[in-house]
């Protein structure tokens, strides 16, 4: 990894990613308390919940009062998949609304219960008025590298899906790896094939670490061209319609995979690494995943 002088950006996703996967609902109060700590470690994008049915995803149910009270600092997304949503999206002050489709059929019937195009088709409407309200689009294509119930999902799929967000007017396209197969040769064949489609700078990589091949495949997008990288402290994560998936990649590794690579990153480690132990410690009771995070730890608990 050749560093250029520029840096990247970790674009948080582990106050939605992270919590709408977890057992039971997060206190609204300590995801204002999360939120906080993760500016404070000087992310600057940060999802912070999502504008989905509460019956769906009853952990972010509290979208409503969470936006009321987002601590300054980063510019926030939200989770956005319909009309329904954006009503609730616009009474907040956030100004990006995250719509999500997949590559593949059958994990989006389940994650939200229509076929690819009935979704994207319902969504034209509320990306006109997105456009028209001044809010940032950005767009999720999930299961770029596979999928839960189909398996293998062509590169031709996730390249017309990706024709039809920048059709809608999406600022940025977020390639989600949902279950975490991709390999860092199938990362860098979508990326090159995806940058005759899309400038790269509108391009992120959303990888979920199941295999433990996320780093390497952040690492190869980089190489590729790719600077906008979603990531979850302590490795939260996971989609509740994709069965096995597990945690995003770290937080704490793609800042310290970049850092120690000379590329800057404007993200304090020691600051997230605080936000992760206070978060496993205080809030979810139980260890967080990544692999820096706990190095880290097991260092300052070693020391003292
Ligand atoms: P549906 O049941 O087909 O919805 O769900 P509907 O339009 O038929 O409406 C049914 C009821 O829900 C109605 O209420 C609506 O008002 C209400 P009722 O009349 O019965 O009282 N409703 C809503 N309420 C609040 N907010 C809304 C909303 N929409 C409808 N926005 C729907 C369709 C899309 C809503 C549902 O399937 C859903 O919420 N799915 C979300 C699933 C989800 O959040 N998955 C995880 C996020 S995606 C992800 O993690 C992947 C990603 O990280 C990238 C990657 O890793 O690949 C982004
Ligand atoms: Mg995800």
């Amino acid at each position: 990894m050749a560093a250029t002088g520029e840096g990247v950006t970790i674009y948080e996703v582990g106050p939605r990613d992270g919590l709408q996967n977890e057992p039971e609902s997060v206190a609204t109060a300590d995801k204002v308390e999360l939120l906080g700590r993760l500016a404070s470690a000087g992310l600057e994008r940060v999802e912070a919940t999502s504008f989905v049915s509460p019956k769906w995803i009853p952990q972010l149910a509290d979208a409503d009062a969470l936006a009321a009270e987002l601590p300054p600092g980063p510019t926030y997304s939200a989770l956005v998949p319909n009309q329904r949503g954006y009503e609730r999206f616009r009474r907040t002050p956030i100004p990006v609304a995250a719509f999500f489709v997949s590559a593949s059929e059958t994990h989006n019937r389940r994650n939200v219960n229509r076929s690819v195009v009935d979704h994207l088709e319902a969504f034209r409407p509320v990306a006109e008025r997105i456009r028209a309200d001044g809010i940032g689009l950005r767009a999720y294509v999930s299961t770029v590298c596979g999928c839960p119930y189909e398996g293998d999902v062509p590169v031709r799929t996730v390249v017309e899906v990706v024709r039809q967000l920048q059709l809608l007017g999406a600022d940025e396209i977020s390639l989600g790896d949902t279950i975490g197969v991709g390999t860092p040769r199938q990362v860098r064949e979508l990326v090159r094939t995806l940058a005759a489609e899309a400038p790269l700078g509108r391009i992120a990589l959303h990888l979920h670490d199941t295999y433990g091949r996320a780093l390497a495949n952040v690492a190869a997008a980089y190489e590729e061209g790719v600077r906008t990288f979603d990531a979850s402290l302590g490795g939260l994560g996971g989609c509740p319609y994709a069965p096995g998936a597990s945690g995003n990649v770290a937080t704490e590794d793609v800042v310290d995979l970049f850092e120690t690579q000379g590329i800057p990153t404007g993200v304090e480690l020691d600051t997230l690494v605080d936000a992760s132990a206070w978060l496993e410690e205080q809030v979810l009771r139980r260890p967080l995943p990544g692999r820096v995070y706990r190095a880290r730890r097991g260092a300052r608990e070693r020391a003292s």
